[in-house]
């Protein structure tokens, strides 16, 4: 009998098309670490229903960390935070006008009782996001924990003792 091995997987979410452009760097970092990922466009505002229901499903679709992307008022974190006790980082998308100033206020300031973990404004952010998420899956899935540390030590290296 083959028995069905759940493997943890992220979900990356993102309030609009526009967002994939930072977005997609999150996915690229998660698969450089071997991490299983799904992208999905779901605005709070645009989309509640869509939100309600990935948010409601999440637990049973096996997400282990949501990471949401979102821009201006960018509420969308905070919204599937309070719908799911899976952990959430926040992604503040860089907004035309305030350059992203608003988006990280929003996802940052969560008032107490719902936290989303927030990260840089744009690509940063996005990477970063990926990373805290391989770290919050490392803690139990050993082979990620060591595909982070040697990403890490490949970073080390790469810094340049001297300049040019
Ligand atoms: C937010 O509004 C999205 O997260 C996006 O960052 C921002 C602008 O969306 P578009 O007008 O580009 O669709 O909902």
């Amino acid at each position: 009998m083959k028995i069905k091995v759940n493997k943890s997987k992220v979900a990356i979410v993102m309030g609009s098309q526009s967002d994939y452009s930072t977005m997609r760097f999150c996915k690229k970092i998660l698969k450089i670490l071997q991490i299983k990922s799904e992208s999905k466009i779901i605005s709070a505002h645009r989309t509640p229903l869509r939100m309600y229901a990935f948010a409601k499903n999440a637990e049973k679709n096996n997400i282990s960390v949501i990471i949401a992307g979102a821009g201006g008022s960018a509420h969308l974190p905070g919204m599937i935070a309070s719908l799911t006790s899976i952990p959430v980082i926040g992604v503040p998308v860089e907004s035309k006008k305030l350059k992203g100033l608003d988006s990280l206020l929003s996802i940052v300031q969560m008032p107490k009782g719902i936290p989303v973990a927030t990260v840089a404004i744009g690509k940063d952010g996005a990477v970063n996001a990926g990373l805290l998420a391989a770290s919050i899956i490392g803690i139990t899935d050993l082979k990620i924990k060591k595909n982070l540390k040697l990403w890490r030590i490949k970073q080390s290296k790469s810094v340049k003792k001297k300049p040019r």
